[in-house]
């Protein structure tokens, strides 16, 4: 990006519910692309409060208590505050502004027909009740992404249909302003957009109670590795076993940096050459290996430590928000007092 002859580096924006703490399948999908884009991108990380409440409005607590919990993630998987800008939703209320201003651009039925929406209704059982807000979230999502200019958002697959959303709202803001005032986002998906639960359902979430968290004690985690759903068909460690929909493979080719073993290992395990309980071991040792040190990271962000990282983001955050919102707020036309 250029602003005025000054090259810039591309911004990157994105964030999390903090409805709990974070797991490996937020490891696995958009925590991994942070941590590398934090080294070529100018990125802003956002605990999205707001949007928690919108299916969490009779739950405060929970949202508040998890906030800490979620900064505490970012800095134990790597995310540095110097170079990314971690900050709370709730705190810049000029994406409240904005948000306000989009809906406006924004039909009833466009939202309505959002997939990810329709099936997080259908979770949720909200049937005909389902609240305005959670209905409208993907408008405040894309005032998030569009307020800090991102171009990259790196996200899970699921959140496709919200970023074409933002990108829609930014070609149409555009084309009123007559200008490019806003720049249109793209996904960035990793190569693991989805890690399964650990009981082989489609997405390890915490909700669904089978995900691995980056908190997980060691003992806990190869409670959870043991659990791990296999190949149901597969009696004996010499039976040719399938590798395909087994979760322990999935999670090793999601983590473990040495492919070429675990294409041996998958090999082995076709043929019948080695067992689930073997296999299950190498997973829970690399696993409590790769989270020992996040852990010990994590353990030195105290509760303070981390309002305090997301105080100063927010400062920075705001700066960037409100000039956006000027922007949006003079190609809309809304009058401004002397
Ligand atoms: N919807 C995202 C999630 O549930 C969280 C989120 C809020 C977000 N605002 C965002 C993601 C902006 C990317 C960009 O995980």
């Amino acid at each position: 990006m250029t602003v005025a002859g000054i090259i810039t580096r591309p911004r990157a924006m994105t964030g999390d519910r903090p409805t709990g703490p974070l797991h490996l399948g937020h490891l696995a999908g958009s925590l991994g692309s942070r941590v590398r884009l934090q080294d070529t991108c100018d990125q802003f990380v956002m605990v999205a409060d707001l949007q928690a409440l919108t299916d969490n409005a009779g739950n405060p607590a929970k949202v508040g208590a998890s906030i800490p919990e979620v900064v505490a993630d970012y800095i134990a998987v790597g995310l540095a505050p110097e170079r990314t800008t971690i900050f709370l939703q709730s705190s810049v209320p000029e994406l409240s502004e904005l948000t306000m201003l989009y809906l406006n651009l924004v039909t009833v039925s466009r939202l309505e027909r959002n997939p990810t929406i329709r099936n997080e209704i259908a979770l949720r059982n909200f049937e005909r009740s389902v609240p305005a807000g959670f209905l409208c979230y993907p408008v405040s999502q894309a005032a998030d992404i569009t307020a800090f200019d991102a171009e990259i958002v790196p996200v899970g697959d699921d959140q496709l249909p919200m970023i074409e959303l933002a990108a829609e709202i930014v070609r149409r803001i555009n084309h009123v302003a007559g200008d490019d005032i806003l720049v249109e986002p793209r996904a960035s998906l990793s190569n693991v957009p989805r890690l399964p639960g650990i009981d082989g359902k489609a997405k390890a979430s915490k909700s669904l109670g089978n995900a691995i968290m980056i908190n997980d004690e060691p003992d806990v985690v190869r409670r959870k590795v043991r659990m791990m759903y296999t190949d149901p068909n597969r009696l004996r460690a010499t039976d040719p076993g399938t590798v395909e929909g087994n979760v322990v493979f999935s999670y090793l080719d999601a983590f473990d940096p040495n492919v070429d073993e675990v294409e041996d290992l998958k090999r082995r395990y076709r043929a019948g050459g080695i067992g689930d309980t073997a296999l299950k071991a190498r997973l829970a040792d690399l696993l409590v290996s790769m989270l020992e040190p996040m852990q010990e990271r994590r353990r030195s962000v105290s509760r303070d430590m981390a309002l305090e990282i997301l105080a100063e983001g927010t400062r920075r955050a705001r700066a960037v928000a409100s000039a956006t919102l000027r922007r949006v707020r003079s190609a809309l036309g809304v009058v401004e007092l002397p």
